[in-house]
């Protein structure tokens, strides 16, 4: 009975080489058009930083990451000739903070800054009381019309902050910076994957494109401002170079014309605090991959399949089941999988038999596999839109899906083959190194050098 379940899993889950090119394909007219028109599906937002970093960056700068799960707080020094020190704090966010009014949450960050400033700054080569540069890196949509301005366009990842939404968040933060008395001046707004884009260049010149598989999931890769319809009134010369940030969590959302979703992924969006949105990031980040695994849980014990007799209540309450689980399912390398007994006595106090538990190993399996290879769409969606397979790329990645779960750096690049065959083995993913912090120092010293030469 078991096998039955698991062949109508892999019916639903498995997604065939040919439905991924079709995928391939809708998913680039979805970039183009985010290029063309403002105010799209996909936004594919210009992100005002202008090309590469030469490696010459230099200077001392503060980083500040709003992500989804975290807060940190960052001093790097960069050295030139890509080489640089990093100082961090990590605060956790709770969930009411994502919820709470806007301005208070800009309120938090402020004062863990202007600690970690207290706590870390003080003589050494930087001035006691001199205003450092920051970059800040908040990785939701905002429209951009300058480097240091965005307006958020919607919250992503479960962020529902009111008073946010449509407002410029550099100015609500800047509000805040002020009322704690923080010596930090902001130069650069940027989302993690911009951030991810210019930190691997930096490292690794023939990076194209970032990724971040983690809480979200998003892209970010660098465009000829000619190729960028939507600005050609803005008298931006053309042959220049900007990074596009695709925000693509956002592709097939509304419509869901595209994407293979199940009756699970759709109780997940409808019971999400934005029902309709953020379709493709849905499928595939480790905020929800966790929740698609519970629900099939759930429909199997309301079938009376699973744990009959068993007091099931932990399971069934909402994102209970961590994605972290999945990864430690799929990487038990015990016989009598050990480890998923131990999740499912400790955290959910119910007992499992061994054909259970295999049962569940291969679901983990299905869940994250089929994450693994929408994200090779994504990617061979902006490989193909951009024509980089034939001298190949490099494709900087960070994100606890792609640093901690196993094998989801191999299924992305065995989904790249199944897409564009052989060539497929041009692209590579990489670990990228520290996006936030790296790559928003590097791009606030991009501006400062753009600026001096400018005057
Ligand atoms: C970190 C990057 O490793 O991953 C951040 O440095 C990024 O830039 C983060 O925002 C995303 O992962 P998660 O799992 O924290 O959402
Ligand atoms: C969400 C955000 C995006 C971010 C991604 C990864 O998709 O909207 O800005 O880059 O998560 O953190």
């Amino acid at each position: 009975k078991m096998a039955d379940h698991l062949r109508k899993y892999e019916a639903l889950f498995t997604l065939t080489p040919q439905r991924m090119r079709m995928i391939v394909e809708a998913f680039k007219e979805s970039l183009e058009l985010g290029l063309s028109k403002p105010g799209q599906v996909v936004p594919m937002i210009p992100t005002y930083v202008f090309g590469w970093p030469t490696g010459k960056e230099q200077g001392n700068y503060l980083a500040i990451d709003l992500g989804g799960t975290n807060l940190r707080v960052c001093l790097v020094t960069l050295q030139g000739e890509g080489k640089f020190e990093i100082t961090q704090s990590k605060y956790r966010l709770t969930e009411e903070q994502k919820q709470e009014d806007g301005q208070q949450l800009f309120d938090f960050c402020a004062e863990c800054l202007k600690a970690f400033i207290d706590s870390n700054i003080e003589g050494g080569d930087i001035e006691k009381g001199a205003i450092l540069p920051l970059g800040f890196t908040f990785s939701y949509p905002c429209n951009q019309n300058r480097i240091d301005h965005g307006e958020l366009i919607r919250w992503t990842k479960g962020f529902g902050a009111p008073n946010t939404e449509g407002h410029d968040v550099v100015t609500m933060f800047r509000k805040s910076l002020d009322k704690f008395k923080v010596s930090a001046e902001i130069v650069a707004l940027t989302c993690d994957t911009t951030g991810t884009l210019i930190a691997s260049h930096y490292v690794n010149p023939k990076t194209k494109i970032a990724c971040i598989f983690g809480t979200g999931c998003n892209a970010a890769y660098m465009e000829h401002v000619g190729d960028i319809p939507k600005m050609a009134q803005l008298g931006i010369d053309a042959d220049a170079e900007m990074a596009i940030n695709c925000e693509w969590g956002a592709f097939d959302s509304f419509e869901h014309e595209n994407l293979p979703r199940t009756k699970y992924d759709q109780i997940i969006d409808e019971t999400s605090n934005k029902p309709g949105e953020q379709a493709f990031e849905k499928l595939i980040s480790g905020r929800y991959l966790g929740e698609i695994l519970r629900l099939i849980i759930c429909e199997l014990i309301d079938e009376g399949m699973l744990f009959l007799g068993q007091n099931t209540y932990k399971l069934e309450i909402p994102y209970s089941f961590d994605t972290a689980f999945l990864s430690l399912m799929e990487s038990d390398p015990t016989d009598e999988l050990l480890m998923i007994i131990g999740i499912f006595t400790h955290f959910f106090a119910v007992e499992t038999t061994l054909a259970e538990r295999q049962f569940f190993r291969a679901l983990a399996k299905l869940v994250g596999r089929r994450a693994a290879r929408l994200s090779a769409c994504g990617i061979a969606a902006i490989v193909s839109k951009m024509g980089y397979l034939e001298e190949g790329c490099a494709v900087g990645a960070d994100g606890s899906l792609y640093n901690k779960y196993p094998g989801f750096a191999e299924r992305i690049h065995e989904g790249l083959q199944d897409v564009f065959g052989e060539k497929g083995r041009n692209i590579i993913t990489y670990h990228a190194e520290d996006g936030s912090g790296i790559g928003a120092a590097i791009i606030a010293a991009m501006t400062k050098d753009r600026k001096l030469a400018n005057r």
